[in-house]
């Protein structure tokens, strides 16, 4: 029990690192947190207009989920550690310490830690986002979509025979979808009402 206590502390730390926040105050492009819908993740911080540090940010919150999935798995030799660190570091994300508890939605880093933990399962989450993004341009419908699309795909006979998911990820895409929806909470309101901004646009 300690063990896995570490793993998960290690996992929370990593996870943590807001790097929305980071990147926007190093370059001088303001606070992420005071524009458009608030939170500090990639598609907010394209609404600095920076696409560069929006860039950044979606591959180092979806690499820090990675990171803390690989570390553990290779540490432990085990799908569950992997598991653990990685659920972990998404609650980082979303309850970073650092940030009075308030961080973001998860979405980079649901998609780091499925490409790590079984990458046919991320490449076709990855697939379904680009999908619902290209028809609709709306970067959180894109998030519902893919992230209640993942465990699915991860539980239906025939895509687990094709990409065969190990138990431990797919609860572990399950537990960070139903967290994505409920992070989502403002979004599905602005999507019911018609107001929620397409990608790219700057006011939310
Ligand atoms: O990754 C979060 C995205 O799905 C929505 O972000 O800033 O439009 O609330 P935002």
């Amino acid at each position: 029990l300690g063990t896995l206590a570490l793993v998960a502390a290690g996992g929370y730390l990593l996870g943590s690192i807001p790097f929305g926040v980071i990147l926007t105050r190093a370059a001088g492009a303001g606070d992420v947190r005071q524009i458009g819908s608030g939170n500090i993740g990639a598609t907010n911080v394209l609404r600095t207009g920076r696409k560069d540090l929006a860039l950044a940010t979606l591959l180092l919150d979806a690499g820090k989920g990675a990171a803390a999935l690989l570390i553990a798995r290779y540490l432990f030799n085990s799908d569950v550690a992997g598991a653990i660190a990685g659920g972990a570091a998404f609650l980082g994300h979303l309850f970073p310490v650092w940030l009075g508890f308030k961080g973001g939605k998860g979405v980079a880093t649901f998609f780091g830690l499925l490409l790590a933990a079984a990458w046919p399962l991320g490449l076709l989450a990855a697939a379904t986002w680009l999908v619902v993004a290209a028809l609709f341009r709306i970067s959180s419908l894109s998030a519902l979509v893919a992230s209640a699309a993942s465990p699915v795909y991860a539980l239906l006979p025939i895509a687990a025979l094709a990409l065969p998911t190990p138990m431990p990820i797919t609860i572990l895409a399950a537990f960070t979808a139903v967290l994505i929806w409920i992070r989502h909470a403002d979004n599905i309101g602005r999507l019911l009402k018609g107001t929620e901004p397409r990608i790219g646009a700057k006011k939310a």
